[in-house]
């Protein structure tokens, strides 16, 4: 299909240890469109990173690609070493990972940061790469963006945080982003935020996104189709609906019995809860400075 932007071709990922090997990726396939959300869900070990990891170069060694192929926009990327693998990273692909401090150097500004990530990648001089560092932090939903953009990044609140990670993600306009529990560190009304403003951003740009997650709220608020992840296997790929009201694999029937979500007759419901959830925890208001609340916390939400 003409519009895949990442393909996964029986992709294996082993760890040589003193016990023999590990496989915890094994023999895994699927495609992500432009403009598609798959979110890839499953138990905690079930390999849903180290696929993800491995798709960015960024496997911890001795583990490493033992089989399959990788292609981003019709490219295979799977070989790709050192300095192309970094490009590809920055121009190509954006990384949105769990803990925002991750991602964000303390010692630069927030302007700094993203300012510097446009100008490596996009034809653009210094004072235009300021403008659209300044719009990217609107777009986010960062009010005062004008005069936010010199801050540092502990001078953010967690979610705010995060919504910077996400236009610094974007900053490069990637083809790809992939995001690893996003919110699994984030209060419970911001995550929904940050679900609404990912899904929406990408939407718009026709960036095909890597949901990485183990919460199926996220999975039916936020993706189009799903991959469930067994012990290194795809145990079920589908429509997110169609996944939640009649998994197939034993393996995700088990899993949505554990789910409070899981009851497929309520599924409607469960869609119409979650909607619910989004539209309160989008009006509830999320404090953007932690140092000076007094003067200068701003309520904003998307
Ligand atoms: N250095 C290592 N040696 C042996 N096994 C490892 C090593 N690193 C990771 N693993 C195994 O690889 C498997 C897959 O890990 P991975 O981080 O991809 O899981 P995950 O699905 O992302 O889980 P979580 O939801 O907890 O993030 C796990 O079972 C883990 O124990
Ligand atoms: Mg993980």
């Amino acid at each position: 299909m003409s519009d895949v932007v990442l393909s996964i071709r029986g992709l294996s990922v082993e760890i040589p240890t003193r016990s023999g090997i590990v496989k915890p990726v094994d023999g895994v396939s699927y495609d992500i469109r432009a403009g598609e959300i798959l979110g890839v869900v499953g138990e905690s070990g079930a390999g849903k990173s180290m696929a993800g990891n491995a798709v960015i170069g960024l496997l911890n060694p001795p583990a490493h690609i033992s089989a399959g192929e990788i292609w981003l926009n019709g490219s295979r990327i799977d070989a790709l070493k050192g300095e192309a693998m970094r490009q590809l990273r920055g121009k190509h692909i954006g990384m949105v990972f769990q803990d925002p401090l991750t991602s964000l150097n303390p010692l630069l500004s927030i302007g700094d940061q993203l300012t510097e990530t446009m100008l490596t990648h996009l034809p653009i001089n210094k004072v235009e790469a300021r403008q659209r560092a300044i719009m990217a932090l609107e777009e986010v939903g960062i009010p005062g963006a004008a005069e936010r953009i010199d801050s540092y990044p502990h001078e953010f609140s967690g979610g705010m945080r995060q919504r910077v990670v996400i236009a610094l993600a974007l900053g490069a306009e990637p083809s790809l982003i992939i995001a690893d529990e996003p919110t699994t560190a984030l209060d419970v009304s911001v995550q929904a935020q940050i679900i609404a403003l990912l899904k929406r951003l990408c939407r718009d740009r026709g960036t095909a996104v890597m949901l990485i997650t183990h919460d199926m709220g996220v999975i039916a608020e936020a993706a189009d189709r799903v991959a469930v992840m067994y012990a290194g296997r795809l145990a079920e790929l589908g429509a997110v609906r169609d996944v939640l009201t009649q998994p197939q694999h034993p393996y995700t029937q088990g899993l949505m019995a554990s789910t409070p979500l899981a009851n497929p007759a309520s599924c409607t419901t469960t869609f119409a809860s979650l909607s619910q959830k989004l539209a309160v925890a989008s009006k509830l208001a999320e404090p953007i400075l932690v140092t000076k609340p007094s003067t200068d916390t701003i309520l904003a939400c998307t």
